[in-house]
């Protein structure tokens, strides 16, 4: 278990360690080939029930790159299956379920589903933080995950992943009372999940609104942020909120304050970022994925200038604006920790 000094922690409540924070959104997974070798023949969501492979998988990227966190290896989609609804994650796609949930008759069906049944199954996800916090030094404290109520609504309502999330989007103006209802649900059972990982041990939690970036700010404002709230509230430990695109709305993915860092992507620099959030919020961001594939000079450039712009933010963790692409060769991630901690050129 870390201790309330980790760079991390201290970042989260506004401080600026010395040692700067940086961690990766999917550290874990495709582009390690330790990764590779230890998911042959499991499939993803029973490889994230088995709590010794999930811990192992979730230390694999502290050993080798040195970031300063962990981040939890498990899906979204995890308190869903906990909770009875029937979903597999095909490789190469991502999340599909069986009988989508469209109609008004499929969200009452779904939503009849106690929450508590998810806190009630989450047995393997306590045993797994466990495992992992216990591995884990003063200085790395272990981030927990829960997908967003519009993140999670756009796989459940589409029945698989889609561009525009035309589906979910449409549900909220065509039947609002349905939608407030699944996205209540949603945001309870992402919630139980989030309480089991900080039962185990975990020290921080981030949102995934990974495609909050496909509503307008109106309808964030009205049918998304009150959810997402619910998700967090009464987590007593940081928050992060973090989604892609959400440039237009970036001060709102403050969920009125309770959340203590926002997330990031690439395409608006954290100086203008910082200017937007106010000064009560802690950045997290904002390296392109694109430049991991760059020569070392023009990403190093890049970093630098990642790093220079976040001193605008009353703190910043160094992170990607998006999950490590799979194909990504994993020494270039080490380089970076090492430049952002000063230890190499
Ligand atoms: O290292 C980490 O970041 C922790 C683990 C993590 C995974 N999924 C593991 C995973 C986290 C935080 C997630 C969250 C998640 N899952 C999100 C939000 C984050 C984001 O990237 O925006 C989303 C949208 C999902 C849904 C999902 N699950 C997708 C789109 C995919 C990819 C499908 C594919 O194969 O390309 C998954 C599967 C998944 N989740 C993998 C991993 C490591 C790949 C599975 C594999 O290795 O076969």
């Amino acid at each position: 278990m870390a201790s309330p000094d980790a760079p991390l922690l201290r970042a989260l409540r506004g401080d600026r360690p010395e040692r700067q924070p940086v961690w990766f959104m999917r550290q874990a997974g495709r582009s390690l080939p330790e990764y590779r070798e230890l998911r042959v023949g499991t499939r993803m969501l029973d490889a994230c029930l088995t709590p010794d492979l999930a811990a192992e998988v979730t230390l694999q990227p502290i050993r080798r790159h040195g970031v300063d966190a962990a981040i939890f290896f498990s899906d979204i989609v995890v308190p869903l299956r906990l909770a009875g609804v029937a979903v597999e994650i095909e490789p190469g796609r991502g999340p599909v379920f069986a009988e989508p949930v469209r109609t008004a008759d499929d969200v009452a069906r779904v939503t009849s589903i106690d929450p508590a049944e998810v806190a009630a199954a989450a047995e393997p996800i306590r045993e797994a933080v466990r495992l992992v916090t216990a591995e884990l030094d003063d200085a790395v404290p272990l981030i927990g995950f829960a997908g967003a109520p519009f993140t999670l609504a756009a796989y459940l309502v589409e029945g698989g992943p889609s561009k525009e999330h035309l589906r979910a989007r449409g549900m909220m103006h065509a039947d609002p009372e349905s939608w407030h209802r699944l996205a209540g649900w949603l945001a309870e059972v992402s919630r139980a999940f989030l309480a089991a990982q900080i039962d185990g041990g975990a020290q921080a939690v981030q949102l995934f609104d990974s495609w909050a970036g496909s509503l307008s700010r109106a309808a964030f404002l009205e049918y998304v942020a009150p959810h997402s709230r619910t998700a967090l509230e009464g987590i007593d430990v940081p928050r992060i909120h973090f989604g892609v695109g959400t440039g237009p709305f970036l001060a709102d993915m403050r969920l009125g304050g309770i959340a203590d860092a926002v997330g990031v992507d690439w395409r608006m620099p954290l100086d203008e970022a910082a200017a937007i959030v106010g000064p009560d919020t802690t950045l997290q961001g904002n390296i392109d994925p694109a430049l991991l594939g760059a020569p070392w000079p023009v990403l190093a450039a890049h970093v630098d200038d990642v790093l220079s712009r976040g001193r605008a933010a009353r703190a910043h963790v160094l992170n990607l604006g998006h999950g490590v692409p799979p194909d990504t060769d994993p020494t270039v991630l080490t380089r970076i920790v090492a430049r952002a901690h000063g230890e190499t050129e």
